[in-house]
């Protein structure tokens, strides 16, 4: 049942996040993964939660307790999905209403390109490759069927170097996103221990916004920049 309202900045707006990472499966016990938590996801969701928005997260595979929080705010509903084909048919669903759309989850980059009906096994002969095929690019298909007034956020995690911010200016720019949130791993913080630091790249490809902090300092700063350019306050 949809909440009171809130009396917050993002009163009556729909918010579609995708959090986690996507398993793609080799056969029916085997999978291909990523080791996201889906904790920023999540921190993500219940932050525009308590700004008053109505939240639909897709969860691909998060780590045990991750949802426990954000599963208990009145205005958030979570679907539960697992492969990149099934978190882009949710997205795409969530995104036909919704006023702004949150990429933060790992989509894997390719699938099997066939999944074995029964378990692979040793007696079958040695295995020495498995053929992948592309998945479709989610974010960048919401960004082309991006409604009137709709905001467009991607996430990407890049390993520090020379041009890592011209790195995600390009890749704001390939998926069409309105903002692209640059996970700054080992720029100037270490990994784990000293919590996040990102960057949110904007239409012209500035750094519109900065933090470091917790996941959940992360999610505020992430819907700062998101309520500026929509010019809400
Ligand atoms: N993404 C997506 N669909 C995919 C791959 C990625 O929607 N098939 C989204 C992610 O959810 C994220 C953004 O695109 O919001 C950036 O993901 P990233 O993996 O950094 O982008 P890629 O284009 O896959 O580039 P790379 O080769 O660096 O992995
Ligand atoms: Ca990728």
């Amino acid at each position: 049942a949809l909440a009171a309202v809130s009396g917050g900045p993002l009163d009556g707006l729909h918010v579609a996040v995708s959090t986690g990472g996507t398993r793609e499966p080799l056969d029916p016990v085997r999978f291909l993964g990523n080791r996201s938590s889906g904790r920023q996801g999540a921190e993500v969701a219940l932050d525009a939660a308590r700004r008053g928005a109505t939240v639909t997260l897709v969860a691909a595979s998060v780590d045990a307790g991750v949802l426990d929080g954000v599963a208990a705010h009145p205005r958030v509903t979570i679907v539960n999905v697992e492969t990149a084909a099934q978190l882009g048919e949710a997205m795409g669903t969530a995104a036909a209403s919704a006023d702004v759309v949150v990429m933060v989850a790992a989509v894997a980059d390719y699938r099997a390109a066939s999944v074995s009906e029964s378990k692979l096994r040793k007696e079958d002969g040695p295995l020495d490759s498995i053929a992948l095929v592309p998945n479709d690019d989610i974010l960048a298909g919401l960004a082309a069927a991006r409604r009137p007034g709709q905001t467009v956020v991607g996430f990407a995690a890049e390993t520090a170097d020379d041009d890592l911010l011209e790195r995600a200016r390009r890749k704001r720019e390939r998926k069409g996103a309105d903002l692209l949130v640059v996970n700054e791993v080992g720029w100037d913080t270490g990994f784990g221990a000293g919590g996040n630091t990102i960057a949110v790249i904007g239409a012209d490809g500035a750094v519109v916004a900065e933090a470091t902090g917790s996941k959940a300092v992360v999610a505020r700063a992430v819907w700062d920049a998101i309520t500026a350019v929509r010019g809400i306050r």
